[in-house]
C-alpha cells in the first residue's frame, strides 16, 4: 500500500458557482477499461482505496447506465446522491435502483451540453463521474471535468474495450497538469488537474 493515501487524494472544495468534478477510472496499460465487460478484476486494493477516497469526496457521484448495469451498482449512503445518465431509465436489475438518493435522468439536449446543464445543478458540490468512457467522453468534450484519477492496472489485454473516454473530440486539448504518481507494485496512480485550476 502506499503510504498515507488519503493525504493524496484531498479532494475539494468545490468553488461556490460551480461544482468540481472529478473523473475517476483504471485502464490497462494498453487502454481497456473493462475485462469480460467489467472494470472489478483491473484495479487492486490500492485502486479500490482511491475509489472509496473519491466516493467519501463526493457529494454527487455521476455514472452512465451502462456501467451500473454492468457492475451492479449499489445504493451510495445519503446524503451522497449518485445519478445515473440513461436514455431508456433500466438500471437492469442493479440494487442501487430504488434507493431514494438514487436519480435516473436524462439529460437535455442529448450529449456533451446536456451534461453541461445537468452538472450546473450542483454549484459548491463535488461531482466524482465514474465513467463509463461514454459518459466521460461526453463531460470531457464539455470541458467540464477538472481532475482526472487514473489507474494504471498492469496488463495487456487487447480487445476491443473502450479507452477511458471515447466520443466527441475534447474541446480543449491543452496539457493538464500532473499532481503525482503513486506506485504500488505494478500499478501506478496519477492525478492530472486542469492546467489553471485552483487548487482542491
Ligand atoms: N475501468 C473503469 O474504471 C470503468 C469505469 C466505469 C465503467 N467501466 C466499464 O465501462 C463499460 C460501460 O461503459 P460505456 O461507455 O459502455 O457506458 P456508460 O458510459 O457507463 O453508460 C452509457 C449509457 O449511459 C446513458 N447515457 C450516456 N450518455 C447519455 C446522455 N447524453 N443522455 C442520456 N443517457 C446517456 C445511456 O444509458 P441507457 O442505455 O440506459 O439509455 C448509455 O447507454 C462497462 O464495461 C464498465 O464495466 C469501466
Amino acid at each position: 500500500m502506499v503510504e498515507d493515501l488519503p493525504a493524496f487524494y484531498r479532494i475539494g472544495p468545490a468553488p461556490p458557482d460551480r461544482p468540481w468534478v472529478v473523473v475517476s477510472m483504471v485502464a490497462t496499460v494498453d487502454g481497456a477499461t473493462a475485462l469480460d465487460g467489467v472494470s472489478g478484476a483491473l484495479g487492486n486494493d490500492t485502486d479500490r482505496e482511491v475509489l472509496r477516497l473519491a466516493r467519501a469526496a463526493a457529494d454527487v457521484i455521476v455514472v452512465g447506465a451502462a456501467t451500473v448495469r454492468a457492475e451492479q451498482y449499489r445504493p451510495v449512503r445519503e446524503p451522497k446522491q449518485l445519478v445515473v445518465v440513461s436514455r431508456n431509465g433500466d438500471l437492469g436489475g442493479a440494487p442501487a435502483a430504488g434507493a431514494p438518493n438514487t436519480h435516473i435522468v436524462r439529460p437535455e439536449p442529448d450529449g456533451p451540453d446536456g451534461l453541461a446543464a445537468l452538472l450546473a445543478r450542483y454549484p459548491g458540490r463535488v461531482v466524482v463521474c465514474e465513467g463509463g468512457p461514454s459518459l466521460n467522453g461526453q463531460v470531457l468534450a464539455a470541458g467540464l471535468a477538472d481532475e482526472v484519477l487514473v489507474t494504471i492496472s498492469p496488463r495487456l489485454v487487447a480487445g476491443g474495450s473502450a479507452r477511458l473516454a471515447h466520443g466527441p473530440d475534447q474541446a480543449d486539448p491543452t496539457p493538464w497538469e500532473l499532481r503525482h504518481v503513486l506506485v504500488d507494485e505494478d500499478h501506478l496512480f496519477v492525478r492530472y488537474r486542469r492546467r489553471g485550476e485552483a487548487t482542491s
